[in-house]
């Protein structure tokens, strides 16, 4: 599997990688967990698709388009261990995430949902929004004392009104990497849906799906993967399916039958529109592809060294607090300079051409909330990052601690 068997990435491979990514030559990026930046052949199967459509008519384009949605497909299961019947291709991580747990059917009083402390602000929201209505509760899952989700402290909440546990596997807002395949075990043991937001994962980390023991996770495209905006993906489990009823379907995913009664897709394209832009379904084909190429231990080694020495020489700048929680790091480095607003340092930062970014306590409301911040800076790394960037980052940050 090209996953397992790639060559490690050299730093001339990393140069090489650089030489093919526009946005490599202008910028020096440290947003990847924001959008990364695509790869010129990438752009390429978006450019020929529109033209496809442009010349042949867009509906008459449809036979390519059906087939980069498969091709699509296809690779979005190798790199979760899939089957492509479980791949939904979504809009998006939130798309995904929500018409997943839209689909869970009604809630009732007493229901409980218990979800990690790291949880995405936008899942909470959905979540809250479905719950107030019910009567349902939502609670936070202890954390262990390095601010990880503690897989003991979610068995000893669990009772027969748990419907759901629900984690956010690798948080916007810190570098943390949660035992997602512990709370798994857990969930699995006790037969609970389990929901994996692993929209930084995607791309970042080797995912094997049977070994996280979820049932349903999502990822986006535009991140760690290097795929276009307004990409997604969303696995379901296949024995899972059949307990989740779309919110909303269409022609496509649960088309009417003679009798008029509506037909769901057999598989997790049930999650799917007829009506989606084809263009960046070839771009997120492209970019599945070059993934799975390049290897995705080779990604992740990659990216931990690169971030690991970026945490090391931000935390040796005189001011500079590393945001870190847990025992394993993603290459989402979260810190702050005393005295200064991270938004100030961002924008500071930007005039010399080093783009990071700054997120406020709704990304990771209970997170941020037990760590007493309110906004943080953000240095996310890729495997394209070099030491020359990080030595830009590192230079533009000790000019703004003097
Ligand atoms: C952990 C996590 N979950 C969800 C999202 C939202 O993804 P999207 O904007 O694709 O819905 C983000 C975006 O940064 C994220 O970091």
């Amino acid at each position: 599997m090209p996953a397992r068997t790639a060559a490690p990435l050299t730093a001339a491979a990393i140069d090489a990688l650089r030489a093919l990514t526009p946005g490599a030559q202008g910028t020096t990026h440290f947003n990847h967990g924001g959008a990364s930046l695509p790869s010129a052949a990438t752009l390429e199967a978006i450019y020929s698709h529109l033209q496809r459509e442009a010349m042949l008519g867009p509906m008459e384009a449809g036979v390519a388009a059906r087939q980069q949605t498969e091709r699509a497909r296809t690779l979005a299961a190798q790199l979760l261990n899939a089957q492509p019947a479980e791949i939904a291709l979504t809009t998006g991580n939130s798309p995904g995430w929500g018409a997943a747990f839209a689909a869970l059917g009604a809630w009732q009083p007493g229901d409980r949902i218990l979800v990690g402390r790291h949880e995405w602000g936008g899942n909470l929201a959905t979540m809250r929004l479905t719950a107030q209505r019910a009567g349902a509760s939502i609670e936070a899952i202890a954390s262990d004392s390095s601010g990880a989700v503690d897989p003991e402290a979610l068995e000893a909440m669990l009772d027969d009104r748990v419907r759901l546990i629900a984690l956010t596997w690798l948080p916007a807002n810190g570098g943390l990497i949660n035992p997602a395949a512990a709370i798994g075990k857990v969930a699995r043991r006790h037969g609970i849906p389990y929901f994996i937001d692993a929209a930084q994962a995607v791309g970042q980390l080797p995912i094997d799906v049977a070994q996280l023991g979820c049932d349903v996770l999502s990822g986006a495209g535009r991140k760690a993967l290097r795929g276009p905006r307004g990409t997604g993906l969303l696995y379901v489990r296949q024995d899972f399916l059949p307990r989740l009823t779309p919110a909303f379907v269409d022609t496509y995913s649960a088309p009417l039958d003679a009798h008029g009664e509506p037909v769901l897709r057999a598989g997790a394209a049930r999650f799917e529109s007829a009506e989606a832009s084809m263009a960046l379904r070839c771009g997120l084909a492209n970019a599945l592809q070059e993934a799975l190429e390049i290897g995705l231990e080779n990604i992740r080694a990659r990216i931990d060294a690169t971030a690991q020495a970026l945490r090391a020489q931000l935390a040796a700048i005189p001011g500079v607090t590393v945001l870190d929680q847990g025992h394993e790091r993603s290459g989402l480095v979260a810190f702050n300079l005393a005295g200064q607003d991270p938004v100030s340092v961002q924008r500071s930062l930007a005039a010399q051409g080093v783009v990071i970014g700054s997120n406020g306590a709704a990304y990771t409301p209970l997170d941020m909330r037990a760590g007493g911040l309110s906004q943080i800076a953000r240095a996310s790394v890729s495997y394209l990052t070099t030491e020359a960037e990080i030595g830009r980052l590192l230079e533009g940050l000790r000019a703004l601690a003097r």
